[in-house]
């Protein structure tokens, strides 16, 4: 079975990412954190690949401002998820792709998890949309699962998931299940490679925010 977006993974998504990846709930502190120094009344954000909304929810709880929120997904069954969690009016959610956004003022531009679903053929179509649709010296918060360079390091953190996903339920049959579902869905590159396509798309300032394992943060500037 081919991994997908839809109904069945709505009803069960956010216990389902938890338990998956490790630092989900740290990873959206960060970027709440990190919105808190960049965004102030009148600003725009998007969060392209929302799933269910629940970042941008607790962004706009957290900071209480006067701030445009839009969230963009290609599922429609988790735009339909999202739409009926939102907790505020300054919030939309939209069944979209970046490139069909008019849109080309955002203060903040959030990809949490998302890139590493987009082919490599699209990827640099991906980020450059990004970086168009932000304003001058404006930030693009992405976090990505990565590969690693050095087989070592790919074993070594291979067999630290593992344990972790024994450690939070998932049975050996399900993380084989999964993991054969994502094949040909997920195409993760090294943080090498993600950064050459950021400074290929003329992003400034890139670097490193966060990593636990193979789920890494990074933030950089148009
Ligand atoms: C791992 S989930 C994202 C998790 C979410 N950002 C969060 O904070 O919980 C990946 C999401 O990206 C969406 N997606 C995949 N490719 C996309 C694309 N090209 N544009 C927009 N959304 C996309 C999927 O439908 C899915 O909802």
């Amino acid at each position: 079975m081919t991994w997908k977006f839809d109904k069945k993974i709505t009803k069960i998504f956010d216990d389902h990412i938890i338990r998956s990846v490790p630092g989900y709930i740290d990873g959206h502190d960060f970027i709440i954190s990190a919105s808190k120094n960049i965004l102030s009344n009148g600003s725009k954000v998007l969060d392209v690949g929302c799933s269910n909304g629940s970042l941008l929810n607790k962004i706009d709880k957290k900071l209480g401002l006067d701030i445009s929120y839009y969230g963009i997904d290609i599922s429609k069954d988790m735009i339909t998820s999202a739409k009926k969690n939102k907790t505020s009016k300054r919030i939309n959610f939209y069944e979209k792709e970046i490139h069909q956004l008019k849109n080309k003022d955002f203060d903040l531009i959030i990809s949490y998890f998302t890139l590493q679903f987009v082919s490599p053929s699209k990827k640099i179509s991906f980020i450059k949309n990004v970086y168009n649709k932000l304003n001058n010296n404006c930030y693009f918060l992405i976090f990505e699962k990565v590969i690693e360079n050095s087989g070592f390091m790919q074993n070594f953190l291979n067999l630290a998931y593992n344990d972790f996903k024994e450690k939070n339920r998932f049975s050996p049959d399900e993380i084989l299940k999964k993991s054969n579902s994502l094949r040909g869905v997920m195409h993760p590159l090294t943080r090498e490679e993600n950064f050459k396509n950021f400074r290929l798309c003329n992003f400034k300032n890139i670097n490193l925010l966060y990593k636990n394992m193979f789920f890494e943060g990074y933030i950089m500037k148009k």
